[in-house]
């Protein structure tokens, strides 16, 4: 699995972190930036990771800010993008589980390291479990078709 990684300056420190974890762990890592706490603007370096993954060139992403806020609303701009913002493993689970997410999204001034690589491996290690649920994203897909 080939994990896309992007942050802004706030996020830097995690994604540094997240890295890291995720090479050891064995995982291919597209690191799109940002490389130092000088300030960015999040929507640039979000947008290019996500669209790494909307495009196939990875599997997930994994974006990172101040909150988790901003990237999540960048990336779900694009179409196809599920981007979950999660402070807990329960709901980064479900939002594999359920929603099919494709981007995890995290805040650096939310979640301390240790408790956000837990997530992030709860994120990575959940598979969607279809069924009822997959009806559901269809409907979800219908609406990128139709809103603008
Ligand atoms: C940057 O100060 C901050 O606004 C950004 O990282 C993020 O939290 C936005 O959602």
């Amino acid at each position: 699995m080939k994990v896309a990684l992007a942050s802004d300056h706030a996020g830097f420190s995690l994604k540094e972190a997240a890295r890291e974890f995720l090479e050891g762990e064995g995982f291919m890592v597209r690191d799109f930036g940002t490389f130092s706490e000088d300030p960015v603007d999040y929507p640039d370096l979000a947008a290019q990771a996500a669209r790494a993954v909307q495009q196939g060139e990875c599997t997930r992403g994994i974006l990172f800010c101040g909150t988790g806020v901003g990237v999540a609303i960048t990336a779900n701009k694009l179409k196809g993008i599920r981007a979950a913002c999660c402070t807990d493993c329960y709901t980064a689970a479900c939002s594999r589980e359920h929603n099919d997410a494709n981007i995890l999204t995290l805040g650096t001034r939310v979640t301390g390291p240790g408790l956000a690589m837990k997530i992030i491996a709860a994120f990575l290690q959940t598979s969607f479990a279809g069924g009822r649920h997959q009806a559901r994203i269809e409907k979800i897909k219908a609406l990128e078709e139709v809103e603008r």
